[in-house]
């Protein structure tokens, strides 16, 4: 099996579960506890905490540790809106987002707010140059969206399907300027892309460990990244825990695995991203020689404005859940894992301008870190063929 779906998910790296280990058996005390097996506990969490603290450029004090970026989400968003002292009832954000914000949102409008969902730059239908920013939020449009009653504008750093990168610094001045609050969902920024929120400011920040090499169900959320005041209701209570913010007995194992993964992941970055670039781009190049008419969706492959392990195809003539069930030992998707059972096609490729019947035919490949150039070789000559296949099959 050669695993090209590091959107959905990474392989935990090798050192952040080791590191894990010992934090079940042997060191297993309840963080919270008040003795000195607790106490052992909660101080290899606080070391943990500060590490994450220390690869973003935030203070310790800022991380509130979840269950993953849903979780961040819904902290961030419902509880800026659903906060006693919040007078403000607008929300911006952005037509691409994931469903961990986009369902937020529509819960939120059921519960009285007012959403604006901003649209993105589309990319052209017809032909095979897509424009190089499509994907990218339209920045007019969301100056424009953002009025008075505007509490909490939510942009996406980096978008899961088709890989685009927003101008964070950009959309940060404009809330400043706009004074109201900005949650960004970085799920797929964190560990892949520099991440320093001192250079930008944002209030509120998600992240998910398992999408840089870490475990599965642990995330955090950054809290008052800019001088803006920022004030959330919980939306977990109970133990009291993490001052209240998010009750529940914190996960040793799993805070100091996600905080070992993005040690490594940031220590890595640069080497990380330029190699896994090459070998998307030597992907994209194989398939793009041997099929006709496929089409790159979204922004350019050159340039930053797409996550350097992004691929995000439509093919001419075949469905994209076809080609990947005829592709078994090849593991990539026809949408986003989290919608995967979802029948209807990508929000994110109509977004993007797509009919419904180009996101049918369209993929997403992830490259990541534990890929190797003879594995792209050997996907890229088992997707050609299963495509060939599939082509005559129809015909
Ligand atoms: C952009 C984005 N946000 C949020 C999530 C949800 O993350 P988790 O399932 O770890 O809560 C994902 C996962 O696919 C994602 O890609």
């Amino acid at each position: 099996m050669i695993y090209l779906d590091n959107h959905a998910t990474t392989q935990c790296d090798p050192l952040a579960a080791e590191k894990m280990l010992p934090w079940f058996c042997e060191f297993f005390a309840n963080p919270h506890s008040s003795h000195t097996a607790g106490q052992v506990a909660a101080e290899g969490i606080e070391r943990a905490i500060a590490s994450i603290a220390s690869n973003l450029n935030i203070a310790a004090d800022k991380i509130v540790i979840t269950s993953g970026a849903t979780e961040s989400n819904q902290l961030a968003i419902r509880g800026a809106l659903t906060h006693p002292r919040q007078k403000r009832r607008h929300l911006v954000s952005v037509a691409s987002e994931h469903p961990a914000v986009l369902d937020v949102l529509k819960d939120l409008e059921r519960d009285g707010f007012q959403v604006t969902l901003v649209p993105v730059i589309p990319q052209g239908n017809s032909d095979r140059s897509t424009r190089p920013d499509a994907g990218i939020v339209d920045m007019d449009r969301l100056s424009e969206a953002i009025t008075d009653d505007t509490a909490l504008v939510s942009v996406m750093w980096a978008n899961n399907e088709s890989g685009a990168i927003n101008p964070m610094e950009e959309i940060s001045e404009l809330c400043l300027q706009r004074d109201c609050l900005l949650h960004c969902d970085a799920t797929q920024a964190v560990g892949r892309l520099p991440v320093d929120l001192q250079s930008v400011k944002i209030d509120l920040l998600s992240a998910t460990a398992h999408k840089f090499y870490g475990p599965k169900g642990t995330g955090f959320l950054v809290i008052g990244g800019s001088e803006k005041r920022v004030r959330l209701r919980p939306q977990l209570v109970g133990g009291g825990q993490q001052g209240g913010l998010r009750s529940g007995t914190m996960n040793p194992a799993g805070i100091i695995g996600m905080s070992t993964a993005l040690s490594q992941a940031t220590e890595n970055l640069e080497d990380d991203s330029t190699r896994i670039r090459n070998l998307r781009d030597r992907l994209w190049q194989r398939l793009d020689s041997e099929i006709d008419g496929l089409i790159l969706n979204g922004s350019s492959l050159n340039g930053d404005l797409r996550l350097s392990g992004n691929l995000n195809l439509q093919l001419p003539d075949v469905e994209g859940q076809a080609w990947v069930s005829a592709t078994a030992d090849i593991l990539f998707s026809s949408g986003s894992a989290c919608s995967g059972h979802d029948a209807a096609p990508s929000h994110v490729l109509t977004a993007l301008g797509l009919q419904e019947s180009q996101a049918r035919r369209s993929v997403r490949f992830g490259v990541g870190r534990f890929n190797s150039s003879e594995q792209i070789e050997s996907a890229a000559e088992q997707l050609i063929a299963s495509y060939h296949q599939l082509k005559k099959l129809s015909a």
